[in-house]
């Protein structure tokens, strides 16, 4: 009954403030009586990462009695903007956003501040000169995601970690090729990257924490040790992980490394590299991002070398955060999830499941 109501508000009811141009009939006592109304306007539902954060936030609204006006912009910048409009429009008590890419929010956000209603940005930020156009950011640490993704592979080809490893008896035989091929080897360690969406903080601050920490190893040992030989965005999409890796290894024969923005693109780059009778995990090293159960059941097999966290459930803090700024309340300018890192060394055997 709540969903088809819930349905009724978005598919008749908006679109018809819209077009009369009228505004919704004052609430009477609604914030005082606990009535919040948020407006959410997620990206789309690219990935079961996604679908989870969806999830999270729906269900957090509705344990805490928020009525939530959820759309789903499939992909679109342009349905975003529309979306926050109709909230405008609408004038709910709070909006909230997953910017699918950082920049262009200038003038709707203004709209929002013209019309006294406050903004969370969610999961991923947003680059914009006037800061004072949204209350606060909750969400995805991308910049540290990237650096513990390169941080990982430090360890894996430091000859340090291989030589402990293989002392403890625990030595992969990945790791001995690595340590073989670095820093003793002939070349540096040559990377391949999923980049994803063009533009979106995510893609832009992983490939940027990432650099950055194997550019600060390369200076520390006066030698560029890691090079990445060929970048290219996937979207977050696993047909185009599995696409692009098929190209890839059709052009390029010695890849030591996948480095992979979020899950969806490894898994169908996995299907790619085993059709070929490669082993990933020990002929290709894979670093991935998100932690959906299939990257760990991967991990868990040997197929995946490291997986970095990326926390979807982060609808409790966007609710609590919508909360204290519909009660006209500051909430922080940046709040991140926090997040983990699992990799081929840890006893994953306890791991609870994921639940996406
Ligand atoms: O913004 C978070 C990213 O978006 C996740 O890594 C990815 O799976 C999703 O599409």
């Amino acid at each position: 009954m709540r969903s088809l109501l819930r349905i009724l508000i978005i598919f008749l009811v908006i679109p018809c403030l819209f077009l009369a141009g009228c505004r919704k009939p004052a609430r009477e006592n609604d914030s005082k009586a606990g009535g919040i109304i948020l407006g959410f306007s997620q990206i789309g539902a690219e990935s079961a990462w996604r679908n989870c954060n969806t999830r999270s936030v729906q269900d957090a609204a509705s344990a805490a009695g928020i009525q939530l006006l959820y759309f789903n912009a499939e992909q679109k910048q342009e349905n975003q903007i529309k979306a926050i409009r109709s909230f405008i429009a609408y004038q709910v008590d709070v909006i909230a956003f997953v910017p699918i890419v950082s920049s262009g929010w200038e003038n709707v956000l203004g709209e929002a501040r013209d019309a006294g209603i406050p903004v969370l940005v969610c999961d991923r930020e947003i680059n914009i000169q006037d800061e004072s156009q949204y209350s606060g950011f909750i969400g995805t640490n991308s910049l540290q995601e990237g650096r513990s993704a390169a941080e990982y592979l430090i360890k894996k080809y430091s000859p340090q970690a291989a030589a402990d490893k293989t002392a403890a008896g625990t030595a992969s035989s990945a790791a001995h090729a690595a340590s073989e091929k670095h820093p003793a080897g002939k070349r540096p360690v040559r990377i391949i990257e999923l980049v994803g969406t063009e533009g979106s903080s995510v893609a832009i601050k992983r490939a940027k924490g990432f650099r950055d920490v194997l550019a600060e190893y390369g200076a520390k040992n006066g030698e560029a040790d890691f090079q990445i030989i060929y970048s290219v965005s996937g979207d977050f999409l696993r047909s185009k992980g599995y696409e692009l890796m098929c190209s890839i290894l059709d052009t390029y024969k010695d890849i030591d490394v996948l480095y992979s923005h979020n899950d969806a693109m490894t898994l169908g780059a996995l299907d790619a590299i085993k059709e070929r009778g490669i082993k990933p995990g020990t002929d290709i090293v894979i670093v991935t991002i998100d932690a959906e159960q299939a990257a760990i059941d991967a991990l868990k097999r040997g197929e995946v070398n490291c997986v970095v966290e990326c926390n979807p459930k982060q609808g409790p803090d966007i609710i609590r955060l919508a909360t204290l700024l519909a009660k006209g309340k500051t909430i922080p300018r940046t709040a991140y999830m926090k997040e983990e890192v699992f990799t081929e060394w840890d006893d994953l055997s306890k791991l609870p499941p994921r639940g996406y």
